[in-house]
């Protein structure tokens, strides 16, 4: 889900900046599926570092040496979701009160963007590979 919302951003904003999607549009779609994107994503990291990490931890310590590397990426992942949220309100404002700037504008946003997607990537598979075999290994979660 993380990723797919990741590309819809993605995906409308490369639109946007080839002029293929109308500023209007493009700035509904971007505060719909940004704020998706954001929330669901801090939602799920408070989940796992309050309750499925610790869960992991409690049942298995060879989590605990990948645990480290999990939770400072998440504490990473936070501050690019921040920067991402401060320039997407902006380019949304700015749609309406100086179309030319948010245009301009939205090129640090689509290079945040990118970055989100290559985090996400590399996070998602640290996380299958560290969390996968534990969960196998002593059948929790059915
Ligand atoms: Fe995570």
């Amino acid at each position: 889900m993380f990723r797919r919302l990741t590309d819809i951003v993605k995906d409308n904003t490369e639109r946007y900046l080839d002029k293929a999607c109308a500023p209007e549009e493009y700035a509904d779609r971007l505060s719909h599926y940004g704020n998706q994107l954001v929330r669901n994503l801090h939602g799920h990291h408070g989940w796992e570092d309050h309750q499925f990490f610790p869960e992991l931890s409690a049942a298995d310590a060879r989590f605990d040496t990948g645990l480290d590397t999990l939770e400072s990426d998440h504490l990473a992942l936070d501050q690019v979701l921040d920067t991402f949220t401060t320039q997407a309100n902006r380019v949304i404002q700015l749609v309406q009160m100086d179309e030319a700037q948010a245009y301009e504008e939205t090129g640090a946003l689509c290079d945040t963007a990118a970055q989100i997607d290559a985090f996400l990537k590399r996070h998602l598979s640290d996380e299958e590979d560290l969390v996968v075999p534990i969960l196998l290994h002593h059948k929790l979660r059915g």
